[in-house]
């Protein structure tokens, strides 16, 4: 057989299914250990309160990581202060991690809304990330290459035409019922995502945050967080030796096998740092009770527990009172030790430390 070549748009790349067995003993197997783990995963963040804004603070990290394999690093404290900010003033790298997480959410929202996903979605998930207003590729020229060497690694597919009729057949694939255990499909599904690379830039990203969606969209995750770009981030090799694995050798096997490894540790993961952030809370609440308005104090500490880098105006836009009051709210939980005030460029900050470190640890 002729050897594949790389440098050839791969415009042969088979429609989906895999004409081959991909429930093996093994993948089966590890099926069950994920399905645990998301099962356990939801089960920690169902206690969560506040579920949308708490969430999206937690979720911060997966955005974070999952900018990181592109090379787009920020700083936690960076991020928080950008969060608490809506980005106003924040480096660059900041601005697409937090358009990563809006990306993220729009998607969850389309999903919440029982939309099936489709090729409009993904060109909208782009479209955020990127911030851009074009779409699916219609220029040629598209490489991926080894960053260090600049060998190609791969050409995908091209003509505006073949990628939109492959797209369509794994948005069938997405979406049709199927014997296929909902995490295989996953797996499967990134795959051919990010063979058929179909925008000019965030292929990545917009995959890893589909993966989420798909599982969100399958009963199996509640709340879009889970961290596995992490995973993706401390097993990189193996993801590019994976995907070019089924490329090459259509070792679909060993694939799915990684993205499930993935699902079950990143789960289990993801439910400590919830679990952690819940017993802060719980802890917060006792300091509390003693410094604040006792019918206040939920309502100040779930805004509080929104954001690690709170400012009064949170609380004044919650509802829990004036400018004045909602500062000395703030201040009696500096004098309690929960909170640390510091002002960055003209910025009041009253600092959850704790909140902070089990988020970013
Ligand atoms: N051999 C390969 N075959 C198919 N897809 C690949 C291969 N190697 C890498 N990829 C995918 O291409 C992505 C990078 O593409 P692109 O630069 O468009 O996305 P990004 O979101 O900007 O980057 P990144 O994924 O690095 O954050 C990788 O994350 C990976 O999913
Ligand atoms: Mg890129």
């Amino acid at each position: 057989m002729k050897p594949f070549d790389r440098t050839q748009p791969h415009n042969a790349l088979p429609l989906l299914p895999p004409p081959v067995e991909l429930e093996s003993k093994a993948v089966l197997k590890q099926v069950i250990a994920a399905r645990t783990a998301l099962a356990e995963l939801n089960g920690a963040a169902k206690l969560l309160p506040n579920q949308g804004v708490l969430i999206q603070a937690i979720g911060l990290q997966e955005a974070k990581l999952s900018s990181e394999i592109e090379n787009i690093v920020t700083t936690h404290d960076d991020l928080f202060r950008g969060f608490a900010n809506d980005g106003e003033g924040a480096s660059p790298e900041t601005k697409e991690v937090l358009r990563y997480q809006e990306a993220l959410w729009q998607g969850h929202e389309w999903v919440e809304q029982g939309l099936p996903l489709t090729t409009r979605l993904f060109e909208a998930l782009y479209q955020v990330v990127k911030q851009a207003d074009d779409g699916v590729r219609r220029l040629p020229g598209t490489r991926l290459a080894n960053p260090a060497t600049k060998e190609i690694i791969y050409s995908p597919p091209e003509g505006e035409t073949v990628i939109r009729d492959k797209l369509a057949n794994l948005e069938q694939f997405i979406n049709s019922p199927s014997e296929l255990d909902p995490l295989v499909r996953m797996a499967v599904a990134h795959y051919q995502f990010e063979a058929i690379h179909p925008f000019p830039d965030g292929n990545g990203r917009v995959g890893r945050i589909l993966n989420i969606l798909q599982m969100q969209s399958e009963g199996l995750l509640d709340v879009p967080i889970l961290y596995l770009s992490r995973y993706i981030i401390e097993n990189k090799g193996a993801y590019y030796r994976g995907l070019s694995g089924v490329t090459e050798r259509g070792e679909w096997e060993a694939w799915v096998l990684y993205l499930l490894r993935g699902v079950e540790s990143m789960a289990q993961v993801t439910r400590e740092r919830i679990q952690a952030v819940l017993a802060l809370m719980e802890l917060a609440h006792e300091q509390a009770q003693g410094v604040l308005p006792k019918v206040a104090v939920r309502g100040i500490l779930d805004v509080v527990f929104r954001h690690p880098y709170c400012k009064v105006r949170f609380l004044e836009q919650a509802g829990l009172g004036t400018r004045q009051t909602c500062t000395k709210y703030l201040r009696a939980l500096v004098s309690a030790g929960l909170l640390r005030e510091e002002t960055v460029w003209r910025e009041n900050y009253f600092i959850n430390d704790a909140f902070f470190e089990a988020l970013s640890r």
